[in-house]
């Protein structure tokens, strides 16, 4: 190759690698961990304020004390391959819409508050380590996952979450299984033989209030069992029924719900009970109380047990909203129902 063609094909070949680069630029995550530097803090104090559309391509924080303020007809775009820490606030107003298409990680004290709409996209996560307050109208949606790194209560749910939640696992402490701070009971769950004593009293505050709304009688037929009463409950619907039969509706001791003091059998332990006009009401308004319908039909081989219409389980108005909205069982909310 002559000295000329030489030097024309280095300079294509730089013409080459500049026009690549920026067609396809390195991003800020690589070129900051290249340099070995923290991501770039987007305000440190105060509070920005988005009112059109605003991109976040490159790995940045939110630090404790600021606030990022996504307002009406603000739109915040979270790229795909790009991280927002949020250890401060982010506000989103009536109007304003968040897109998460790479992460929103939250930390422990960091605060979404959302009166508008964050819509998680399918390969978007928003991981939340601090609390978020979904307000009246505000709706977290997509196809996308909100992870709950701690509990449940950390979501205050007042409008609509329909993004997918991902549980924490389970955790053991004395014997007692909870996800996210939700105690769970169920055939492979159990509580310690001395575990409970009596009737939760925000449990029983919330079925006066449901009954009371209800305008029905709603007897308690049976609220908290104690271990050695559950013995004796399932021994008699053996003796009534046969073992196999009355495995399918009674738990083993040990295993009962009802040894919580969060659950609570209605007025009746028919089945027909579910097609009365009480029941019906029961089935679709004892989540704006608290309450989750925990036994549904067609669902024993996830719940372990068959339609119970009366057995309601307590778990707080925000989280049964939750549970509610997602249509899903406690066992598959919880991340703890393996097919
Ligand atoms: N009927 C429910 C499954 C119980 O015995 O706790
Ligand atoms: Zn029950």
């Amino acid at each position: 190759m002559s000295r000329t063609l030489r030097t024309a094909a280095a300079f294509m070949a730089a013409v080459l690698v500049i026009a690549l680069a920026a067609v396809f630029p390195l991003d800020m995550t690589s070129r900051a961990e290249a340099a070995g530097t923290a991501p770039a803090v987007l305000i440190d104090k105060g509070t920005k304020k988005i009112t059109k559309t605003y991109t976040i391509s490159s790995d940045v924080v939110i630090p404790k004390g600021a606030v990022l303020y996504v307002k009406n007809g603000g739109k915040l775009y979270i790229k795909s391959g790009a991280e927002l820490t949020l250890n401060g606030t982010l506000k989103i107003a009536a109007g304003g819409s968040v897109f998460v298409q790479g992460a929103l990680n939250c930390g422990e004290g960091s605060l979404i508050s959302a009166t508008g709409k964050m819509k998680i996209l399918k390969a978007g996560t928003v991981s939340l380590g601090g609390t978020m307050k979904v307000n009246k109208g505000g709706n977290i949606c997509g196809l996308g996952t909100l992870e709950v790194l701690n509990n449940f209560s950390d979501i205050s749910c007042k409008g609509t979450v329909t993004a997918k939640i991902k549980a924490p696992a389970p955790i053991k402490t004395d014997g007692v299984t909870t996800v996210g701070g939700v105690i769970i009971v169920n055939r492979e769950f159990d509580l310690p033989k001395d575990y409970g004593d009596g009737l939760d009293e925000s449990t029983y505050n919330a079925y006066l209030k449901m009954k009371n709304a209800s305008g029905y009688n709603m007897s308690i037929v049976s609220g908290f069992r104690s271990y050695e009463k559950q013995k004796a409950t399932f021994a008699y619907w053996e003796s009534i029924d046969g073992f196999e039969r009355a495995d399918r509706y009674s738990a083993q001791p040990g295993h009962s719900e009802h040894q919580t003091g969060l659950a609570m059998d209605i007025s009746s332990l028919k089945q027909s009970y579910g097609e009365t006009e009480e029941g019906k009401w029961l089935a679709a308004n004892c989540w704006k109380y608290g309450f989750l319908l925990r036994y549904p039909k067609n669902s024993e081989y996830i719940t372990g047990y068959i339609y119970e219409p009366w057995h309601v389980r307590y778990l707080g108005v925000s989280t049964a909203k939750l549970v509610h909205d997602s249509g899903l069982s406690l066992e598959e909310f919880l991340g703890v129902y393996n097919s």
